[in-house]
């Protein structure tokens, strides 16, 4: 199994006051321009037509195996570039994909749209593969507010 994630961009939100404009491609190639060779080992940046998060362009998702699905929305695809980059990396770096709020630049705590745990199975094969996933030896994902916020 790869440990590389994969970013899931969404190409066809229009922006409410420009309709004519769907700024997701913009945010991949400007994303693209910016990703370094080392970034690429680890990142896979791809496009998708809707997330189902339509009225926050630009929509994207951050999934890997065994890690959380993380949704998020609200990008400019001129202004929040940077946070993009160092959201990706963080999340590529997590052992599970729950990067604690304090770490999170301001647009990836701003956009925060869901989370989706990994499946059960991608979660027991890591959990066999290092110690250091206890999270995933549980048999559940039980929900649990004091335990999921990040400080
Ligand atoms: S059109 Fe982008 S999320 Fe639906």
């Amino acid at each position: 199994m790869s440990d590389k994630m994969t970013v899931y961009i969404c190409t066809l939100c229009r922006l409410k006051d420009e309709p004519e404009v769907r700024p997701g491609q913009q945010l991949v190639e400007r994303l693209e321009a910016r990703l370094t060779p080392q970034d690429r080992e680890i990142i896979a940046v791809e496009t998708v037509e809707c997330l189902g998060v339509c009225t926050r362009p630009c929509t994207l998702a951050m999934a890997a195996p065994g890690k959380w699905t993380v949704v998020l929305g609200d990008f400019d695809a001129e202004k929040d570039v940077e946070d993009l980059v160092l959201s990706l990396r963080l999340y590529a770096a997590s052992e599970n994909g729950r990067v604690p709020k304090k770490d999170r630049p301001e647009a990836f705590r701003r956009g925060g749209v869901s989370r989706t745990p990994p499946r059960r199975s991608e979660a027991s094969e890591i959990a066999n593969r290092t110690t250091r996933y206890s999270l995933f030896a549980t048999r559940s994902f039980r929900f649990s507010p004091a335990r999921s916020r990040s400080k």
